[in-house]
């Protein structure tokens, strides 16, 4: 059997949960790695069964002198694009980790390198192999939920959760904080279940209200630096949608609270919540709420295991890039809003609306 050759581009943290969940897949072979730092770079060839002569520190070097059908891109957010966009020049595909991009303008470039190829980008929203959201898809596609007029996205913020690495923190390799980090999460997932309607304007806040407190309390307790802290804590929006359709948005890294509550859709004839699913409607001429017995299902072995079968086919992505740069699209107009204190439209190039 033909081997599927995968090389790695960023040999940090979640690069290990793509080397994890390749491995599994006998038709796998680990081929090649690149990280900016050399160790990091040995270290992770040596763990994962990559020969020490296709270690790289230069990811160029490495797609030009190695074989490869496909590539992860592990790189901090703002570190995606390129990566991507070379790979795909060379006729590589790509699975590249979320969120997309740090700014629209790059995922419209990496979307674009992508058509140009023929090749496979899919951007590696593991939660799309999420069965409640799954589920939560289906209702809303089987019009159970009537006109659906509403919708709150979330992941319910964290209390405290800030990531601890530059690459979540500082401005140039992450381009954003909560908003880009988990806020692409809660985007995905509500954008996914809606059946991705078309973004009109956003009207947008954010904050840095824990990270940049030297005596903030950080998860654990231990001593926090916030000279890092370079991004926001904090994003709301209240984003409108052709066919009369809002999605107010919400989503926190720190905050003096538990929870923002659940995602949750509502429609004229019923509504969801999302975690975990429940759906309420008027039924037999009582008020009811079903819950769902849905399956255990690894999201991170899907997402590898889906990638690996597309590259075998030779594509389709088994997620569309063109969703994902329309949800590139709001995140700049959240921050774009934010920034200018008002209302701003979601500017949509005709190349990514619906054919
Ligand atoms: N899907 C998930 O559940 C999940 C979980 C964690 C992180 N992520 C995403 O994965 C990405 C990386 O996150 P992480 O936690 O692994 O960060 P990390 O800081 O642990 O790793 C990033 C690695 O990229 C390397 N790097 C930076 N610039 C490079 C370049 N030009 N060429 C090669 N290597 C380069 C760094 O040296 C580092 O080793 C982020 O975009 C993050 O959002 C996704």
């Amino acid at each position: 059997m033909q081997k599927v050759r995968i090389g790695i581009i960023g040999a940090g943290g979640i690069a290990n949960n793509h080397a994890h969940y390749y491995r599994q897949l006998p038709e796998v072979e680990l081929a090649a790695v690149a990280d900016i730092v050399e160790e990091r770079a040995k270290d992770f060839a040596v763990r994962w069964g990559i020969p020490p002569s296709n270690v790289f520190t230069d990811y160029v070097e490495m797609l030009e002198s190695v074989e490869l059908d496909a590539v992860s891109v592990c790189t901090p957010h703002a570190v995606h694009a390129k990566p991507t966009i070379e790979a795909l020049k060379r006729g590589v595909h790509v699975l590249v980790e979320k969120p997309m991009a740090s700014k629209a303008a790059d995922a419209l470039e990496m979307y674009r390198a992508a058509r140009a190829s023929g090749k496979i980008l899919m951007v590696g929203f593991q939660t799309r192999w999420s069965p409640e959201l799954r589920a939560a898809r289906k209702i809303v596609q089987s019009g159970a939920l009537g006109k659906v007029y509403y919708a709150e996205a979330t992941l319910g913020g964290r209390r405290r959760g800030i990531p601890g690495s530059p690459s979540f923190l500082k401005r140039e390799l992450a381009g954003g904080g909560a908003l880009l980090d988990i806020g692409c999460y809660a985007i995905d997932n509500m954008m996914y279940v809606l059946g991705h309607p078309t973004p009109l304007t956003v009207s947008a806040v954010t904050a840095a209200a824990i990270g940049p407190q030297r005596e903030a309390v950080v998860e654990g307790g231990w001593g926090w630096d916030p000279s890092m802290f370079e991004v926001e804590d904090f994003a709301a929006a209240f984003i409108r949608f052709e066919g009369g359709l809002t999605v107010v948005f919400k989503e926190s890294w720190a905050m003096h609270a538990n929870s923002l509550g659940s995602a949750f859709v509502l429609g004229t004839k019923g509504g969801l919540k999302l975690s975990p699913l429940e759906l309420y409607r008027d039924e037999f001429g009582f008020m009811t709420t079903t819950t769902f017995v849905l399956p255990q299902v690894d999201i991170y072995r899907e997402r590898i295991r889906n990638f690996v079968e597309a590259v075998k086919r030779g594509g389709p992505s088994p997620i569309d890039p063109r969703e994902i740069v329309i949800e590139m699209f709001i995140i700049d107009a959240i921050y774009e809003s934010a920034a200018k204190g008002r209302e701003v439209e979601v500017k949509l190039p005709p190349e990514v609306l619906k054919p």
